[in-house]
């Protein structure tokens, strides 16, 4: 099985380390078209991932593939512009390759925002998910990137999973919502990844929904679980981009323009309420 050594991830740190003065103890990851946020920062420092030693490097053309370092609302942040998902062809090791950097910065809170399909019936486009729980559907298929050799200079073996999502956290997100006057399309619930990149079919929506999924994406999961192994509180958030197809009769197509429009109309609410919130801490 694929893993990375503990010296790999360290080599990494100690790099940037180097590089920059900053100390951030918040670290962002953006999700698909929410990169803005980086662009928000303020006295940026900035990293293109293939400058970065045994950093992975960025496939998907456009994509900016950068770190920034800086302040958001005075608040020390580095910021992931462009993720890696399973589906491009990456493992789960590589995915979650950065959260361990992380870790060795002294980041202490992970925020990861992410595009989704809606699955509950009362969610409309447009709404931002509290992220609550997840489903690890690639972990049932055997793609836990804690699979392996278990290094406990990250993390326990076995680690619990049942307060992934800190509870204190989005008891500030909610206040933050409700101040930035985004309360009125702010939910919670429970996002369920699959590997991608297909669409789900209306059978696996039925299914999904029935799991008691609220949203549904191809990113995020795996993660958090590595951010839990290591003690990172975290934040995930889900911009509800398109409602899920559940039944035949319909004529609506999951498809990425509808995404990416959605994600336009709604990137400054997220940005605008993740910058409030970490200005609180
Ligand atoms: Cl409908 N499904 C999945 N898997 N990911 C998405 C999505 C749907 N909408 C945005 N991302």
């Amino acid at each position: 099985m694929f893993s990375y050594s503990y010296e790999d991830y360290k080599e990494t740190a100690d790099w940037l380390l180097t590089h920059t003065k900053k100390r951030p103890k918040v670290a962002i990851i953006c999700g698909s078209g929410l990169g803005g946020l980086g662009d928000l920062l303020e006295d940026k420092t900035m990293f293109s991932y293939k400058d970065i030693p045994r950093f992975p490097a960025s496939t998907v053309p456009g994509h900016a593939g950068q770190l920034v370092f800086g302040k958001l609302q005075g608040c020390e942040c580095v910021c992931m512009q462009g993720r890696f998902h399973f589906y491009e062809g990456y493992n789960v090791q590589t995915v979650t390759y950065p959260v361990r950097v992380f870790f060795l910065l002294g980041v202490e809170t992970l925020i990861v925002t992410n595009a989704a399909g809606g699955l509950n019936g009362a969610f409309n486009v447009g709404d931002i998910m509290l992220i609550r729980d997840h489903i690890n559907t690639p972990g049932f298929a055997g793609q836990n990137p804690l699979c392996g050799h278990n290094d406990e200079r990250f993390g326990v073996r076995f680690p619990c999973m049942s307060d992934a999502y800190d509870q204190e956290l989005r008891v500030l997100a909610r206040q933050t919502a409700e101040e930035q006057g985004c309360s009125s399309f702010l939910q919670e619930g429970v996002y369920c990844m699959l590997a991608g990149p297909t669409y789900e079919t209306i059978a696996e929506c039925r299914a999904l929904q029935m799991l008691g999924a609220d949203a549904v994406g191809m990113s995020t999961v795996p993660e958090v679980v590595v951010a839990r192994h290591c003690g990172l509180r975290v934040l995930g958030l889900s911009l509800v981009t398109n409602k899920v197809v559940m039944d035949y009769e319909s004529s609506d197509r999951a498809n990425h323009e509808e995404v990416l429009k959605t994600t336009q109309h709604r990137a400054q609410d997220l940005q605008r309420l993740v910058s409030h919130l970490v200005a609180k801490f």
